[in-house]
């Protein structure tokens, strides 16, 4: 929740670098993320827009709006997922294979978020092995670096069905190392030790995702150590839980009972979202579907479009092999349907499972499935990355009335 702060009036009498020098420090401090000036305050409302805002801008602080006669302000909101991850805003973009690329994730970044290169970023074929797999990664990374210096991170899948280790996931790794990488989205059933430890051992930060949330194991999840959790409801977009729990039962339960800082996932498309997400006791959020259609994701014009036009109550779901996926009903989609009806899971597979690349990456709305958060319903616009997070930005600051920020 975006904090106000009292500026003592003797404060204001000084030179206007040291009441900028003072709101800067209760910035870093923590204690004041808006800041709202009446126009009859006796610092005088001119003299603290002509004098004062522009040193906080410059300082890189500051975003502001005009009432009639109050100046609100934005002190970028500043928390434990925006310290952790070094961003402006706790806004991530989440780690979607095929429909992530160098270009978005930096889109993403620039813009103050956090950016996250999915499973074959940037590609529009399957790599043939781990080593395969690990080049393109590399290349993709490398590309993130060379168009933002802004943090980004990489999904890091662990282990699953009790394994200790898995090719793809050492590959992952020492691409990782090599390249530096400080941040990762780790994903799966429970936390792999092995795997947490080697990368706290290289000093990587470790967001973890479960993919079937439940109370009791997002607790033990955070006894295991890592930094953050993405708490995902049932809402979400690509592979949905086994568990049908939404994100408005989810989230409050375990802000409730874990100590680490927790991002909400699952249905969040604007900043309406992103503000009950923050009162739920989230820090952060994590976007999947919203960021799909925005201009910079590689998914096809044709996918983008779809989001758009599809309607929430049209939506088909199904038990898939390791969870449930929903999609909008093309024919692959209605098809693997009814295969799963009938028992037939294995053929069913080769319609959503093959059919999610064609359908997310190539806009192939017939032989394709596109699997996305029922929110889309309420995505009207394709819109560019900086325009998703500077709406959610402004929501969750600007428009804080009810948050107590104190007028000076
Ligand atoms: C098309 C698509 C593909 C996804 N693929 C992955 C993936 O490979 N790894 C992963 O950690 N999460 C994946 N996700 C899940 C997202 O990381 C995230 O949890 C989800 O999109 C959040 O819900 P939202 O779509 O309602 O915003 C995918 C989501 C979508 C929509």
């Amino acid at each position: 929740m975006p904090k106000g702060y009292r500026v003592p009036k003797p404060q204001l009498m000084g030179s206007a670098e040291k009441v900028a020098e003072t709101i800067e420090h209760w910035y870093h401090e923590g204690v004041m993320d808006i800041l709202l000036i009446r126009q009859d305050h006796p610092a005088g409302f001119e003299d603290f827009i002509k004098l004062v805002v522009p040193i906080l801008q410059d300082k890189g602080i500051f975003r502001k709006e005009y009432e009639e006669d109050t100046l609100r302000g934005n002190l970028f909101m500043k928390n434990r997922i925006t310290q952790l991850l070094g961003i402006e805003h706790p806004i991530i973009s989440a780690a979607m294979t095929w429909v992530t690329s160098a270009e978005f994730v930096a889109a993403v970044s620039s813009a103050g978020g956090m950016g996250v290169l999915g499973p074959n970023a940037g590609q529009t074929e399957k790599a043939t092995s781990a080593e395969d797999m690990a080049d393109r990664l590399t290349k993709e990374i490398r590309k993130v670096k060379a168009l933002t210096n802004k943090p980004f991170a990489v999904n890091y899948i662990f282990p699953m069905g009790g394994a200790t280790e898995d090719p793809f996931t050492n590959a992952v790794f020492d691409v990782l190392v090599k390249e530096d990488v400080k941040y990762v989205i780790a994903i799966g059933q429970n936390v792999v030790d092995r795997e947490l430890k080697r990368l706290k051992e290289h000093d990587i930060k470790v967001v973890y995702r479960d993919l079937s949330p439940t109370v009791e194991k997002l607790v033990e999840a955070e006894k295991s150590g890592v930094d953050a959790l993405i708490v995902t409801g049932y809402e979400a977009g690509g592979h949905m839980s086994d568990y049908k729990i939404s994100t408005l039962s989810l989230v409050p339960q375990i802000t409730s009972l874990v100590k680490i800082p927790v991002i909400a996932a699952g249905g969040i498309i604007d900043g309406r979202g992103a503000k009950a997400a923050l009162s739920m006791g989230a820090e952060g959020v994590y976007m999947g579907t919203r960021f799909i259609a925005t201009k910079e994701n590689p998914a096809s014009i044709e996918t983008k479009k779809a989001i758009i036009k599809v309607k929430s109550e049209e939506f088909i779901e199904f038990k898939s092999g390791t969870g449930h996926l929903r999609t909008i009903p093309t024919e692959a989609g209605k098809k693997a349907l009814e295969l799963i009806n009938q028992g037939k899971h294995a053929e069913a597979y080769k319609y959503y499972g093959e059919g999610f690349k064609i359908g997310m990456l190539d806009g192939d709305l017939v032989n394709g499935t596109i699997s996305v958060s029922e929110s889309a319903g309420g995505i009207q616009q394709i819109l560019t990355c900086q325009e998703v997070i500077d709406e959610i930005v402004k929501s969750i600051s600007f428009d804080q009335k009810e948050a107590h920020p104190k007028l000076i």
